[in-house]
């Protein structure tokens, strides 16, 4: 049975031989004298969601564009598969359109004068697949992304959330072992963008393909990518589950960028039984589980996040005073003045400190962490 006859429903066992890897080694690219992307690797596996994160300008579009073949880089190589599809050195360029890849924008990309089944088609007709298979595969990828029920409807008839469904089932209708998604919720509210998250990450599990990810939301990422990898001015700060780089992030501006957190600089004054002791500018010190070699005097930054830190009336945290409150719904977030460093701290929304309150702050050291940078 062909790929076409299978349709878009396929098992477990026929996921893996219909998604590719995506390998990236050594990767430049410069746009004159601005550099984009410097030596960048990085893998995804194969039905893997690698997210790319950071800040606006970080590369993140060079490198999507670099897969799609859309960019040429300066140097490096990148392998979808077995297939080399780009090395420089070697002087082979495939075409973006040899390259049977799936691609989504922030732009929704859909033409708004053809009804949403004829954009969904229109990458089957491109092929030149049967007219005959291409119905039921439109209908299949329309029901996938939950307009089944609007085939005849213009485009341009369509909300901004359904506009980015018709660019979804475009991108599936062709089966692609790999789609490459740009941004895709950035131009949708809030609670759509939650929504829609979560339907693509189902979508990337139930159909087996590879994707990989750019947004420069780290929640987004976080939610959404089986591993995720964190860039700042073309470079990769780290690579890791959602869960490795939050509760483990490898420097200041890893822990910074996902979430918020509150960065000490900081000297250990011991080190042993795989803790080690700090202390803080002000007089303030903390023991932190540690199984790594420092050495006494070096300098480090705890990273404590405002989750890892409570607040008491008064007690044996550090003596401080609140300098600003706001309610946010499920918790209440606080300023609070210790020494010479302002806190932020996540106490439960029942909580109601008043500005100029003394309080004291006490961090889980279990959950605090020790960076180099
Ligand atoms: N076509 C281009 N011409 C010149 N500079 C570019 C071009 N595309 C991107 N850049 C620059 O390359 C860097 C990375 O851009 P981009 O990959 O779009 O970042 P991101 O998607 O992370 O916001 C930025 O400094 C950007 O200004
Ligand atoms: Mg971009």
């Amino acid at each position: 049975m062909s790929a076409a006859q299978i349709g878009l429903s396929m098992d477990a066992a026929a996921k893996a031989s219909h998604s590719a890897s995506v390998r990236i080694e050594h990767l430049n690219k410069s746009f004159g004298a601005v550099p984009a992307l410097k030596d960048l690797s990085l893998n995804a596996a194969s039905t893997e969601m690698l997210v790319l994160v950071g800040p606006s300008g970080c590369g993140k579009t060079t490198c999507l564009r670099c897969i799609a073949g859309l960019e040429r880089p300066s140097a490096g190589r990148i392998l979808i598969g077995q297939r080399t599809v780009t090395a420089i050195a070697d002087g082979v360029f495939v075409p973006p359109e040899k390259r049977q890849i799936g691609m989504v924008f922030q732009s929704y990309a859909v033409w708004p004068h053809m009804t949403v089944f004829e954009n969904v088609a229109y990458p089957l007709r491109a092929m030149g697949t049967p007219r005959s298979t291409i119905k039921p595969r439109v209908e299949e990828a329309l029901r996938l992304v939950q307009l089944g029920h609007l085939p005849e409807r213009y485009s341009s008839q369509l909300s901004g959330g359904q506009q980015q469904r018709v660019a979804l089932a475009r991108s599936l209708v062709a089966e692609p072992a790999l789609i490459l998604f740009d941004e895709p919720l950035s131009n949708l509210d809030a609670n759509l963008r939650t929504q829609m998250r979560i339907e693509i990450k189902e979508l990337q599990k139930k159909l087996g393909f590879t994707g990989v990810y750019v947004t420069h939301d780290q929640e987004e990422a976080l939610a959404i990518g089986d591993r995720v990898a964190i860039m700042d001015h073309g470079l990769l700060r780290q690579v890791g589950t959602p869960r490795e780089v939050y509760d483990h992030p490898a420097n200041s501006f890893v822990a910074g960028f996902m979430g918020s957190t509150n960065l000490l600089h900081a000297q250990v004054s011991n080190c042993s039984g795989g803790a080690v002791t700090v202390e803080i500018p002000g007089g303030f010190s903390l023991r932190i589980e540690d199984t790594r070699a420092f050495t006494t005097g070096d300098k480090v930054i705890v990273s404590a996040r405002p989750e890892c830190l409570s607040l008491l009336s008064a007690g044996d945290g550090w003596p401080g005073v609140i300098t600003f409150a706001t309610f946010v719904g499920d918790v209440t977030i606080y300023r609070v003045r210790i020494g010479g460093h302002l806190l932020e701290v996540r106490a439960p929304a029942n909580t109601s400190y008043e500005p100029g309150a003394a309080v004291s702050v006490k961090p889980d050291a279990q959950r605090c962490r020790l960076l180099r940078d």
